[in-house]
């Protein structure tokens, strides 16, 4: 499905890589966010023996989980398995996850902003970047890797709360109480997930996203003052990169206006906003990913078919739509309508 061989003899672009540089594919591409992940029986057996940071130090390991559901499903392409929090532990900061990331030490005074240090990603990531050569020697298909990183924010809302809790009180009131050091904080990351995502470029990731999770936490001023120009930061160092770049702001319905004004070839869209109208918002000259509520997976297969046209009708004929969920899949789904899915997606749109 990725690599035909054409009538010529020449192998085509595989659809993911020509829908994100918004070009025309044979089918529209589909991957699923989180697509490597304990959903699948597979992974938790391997998850069972290792713990989940060593699984992600683990160039072998790290592999396997990427490729695993590759080898399930007709996927058109493969997301590194690891996490938005590895490259702040390659930068000195202690975290345990549980499963979600727990910051030992959060980050609430100006000496901590100081002491962070900036990534050198061959020093402080180096099993991330073999990794990356691990999969594409070895990935089914010669689907194409994408590499990611945490959007600037994401990764602050992490660092400043430290726990969970449910307004994001600690990061939230920390952006209004001291804006400079904020800045400041968002800066050192940006540029930090701009030498991460470039490294991994090198080493061999075909597309880069950066995913700031929470960018649904802020108003339109803030999101502008402190997440966008951050993120906008982290693209402007790597515009010379040569892969597609793709913006994922979470929940950002309301702030995709100011998205448009971004230097990303593709913006990943939640389940809450129609395809045509982040279309109309972002305009002919970037793409769109999404955006399927990872709901949809829990209905029945005739359902579900209709779910997967619905968006596709929304994507609309232009090209430029990667399929996928609107967010992450759940712990819950059933692996069998994740395969149900990839085949109506590339049934449904290899007839337009
Ligand atoms: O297949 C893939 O998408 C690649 C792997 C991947 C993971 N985390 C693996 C993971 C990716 C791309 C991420 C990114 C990530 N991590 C994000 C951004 C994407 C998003 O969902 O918004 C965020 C916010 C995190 C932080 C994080 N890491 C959380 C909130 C959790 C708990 C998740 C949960 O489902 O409860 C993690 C842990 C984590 N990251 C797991 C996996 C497979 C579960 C760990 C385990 O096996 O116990």
């Amino acid at each position: 499905m990725v690599a035909e061989l054409s009538a010529s003899g020449v192998q085509p672009e595989p659809a993911f890589l020509a829908a994100a540089r918004r070009k025309p594919a044979a089918h529209t591409p589909i991957w699923v966010m989180r697509q490597a992940g304990r959903y699948l029986p597979e992974y938790r057996e391997l998850r069972a023996k290792h713990d989940f940071v060593s699984m992600t130090r683990n160039p072998e390991l790290a592999a396997e989980v990427t490729m695993q559901p590759l080898r399930r499903f007709e996927l058109d392409a493969a997301i590194l398995f690891s996490d938005i929090m590895t490259p702040l532990q390659g930068m000195g900061v202690q975290i345990d996850f549980a499963p979600g990331p727990i910051v030992a030490q959060p980050f609430r005074t100006d000496a901590q902003i100081d002491a962070l240090p900036p990534l050198v990603p061959a020093r402080d990531v180096p099993f991330v970047l073999e990794s990356v050569k691990l999969v594409r020697a070895n990935v089914p298909r010669g689907a194409p890797l994408i590499g990611f990183a945490g959007g600037p924010f994401t990764l602050f809302r992490y660092l400043v709360c430290g726990k969970p809790s449910k307004e994001f009180e600690a990061a939230r009131s920390f952006l209004f109480a001291h804006p400079e050091s904020s800045e400041r904080l968002l800066d050192k990351l940006a540029d930090a997930m701009a030498a991460y995502l470039r490294a991994q470029a090198e080493a061999g990731a075909q597309a880069l996203m950066l995913f700031e999770s929470w960018a649904g936490l802020l108003g339109p001023r803030e999101f502008q003052r402190f997440a966008l120009r951050a993120a906008k930061r982290t693209f402007a160092g790597l515009s010379n990169v040569g892969v597609p770049l793709i913006y994922y702001p979470n929940n950002g319905g309301s702030l995709l206006d100011q998205v448009a004004a971004m230097n990303v070839d593709v913006v990943g869209i939640d389940w809450r906003t129609p395809l045509s109208v982040a279309r109309r918002t972002l305009g002919p000259d970037k793409g769109v990913q999404g955006n399927l509520d990872p709901a949809a997976l829990f209905s029945s297969p005739e359902d579900l078919r209709k779910h997967v046209q619905a968006v596709l009708t929304e994507a609309g004929p232009a090209p430029g739509h990667i399929f996928n969920l609107g967010h992450g899949i759940w712990q819950q789904t059933n692996p069998d309508n994740v395969a149900r899915l990839v085949d109506y997606v590339h049934e449904l749109s290899s007839k337009r």
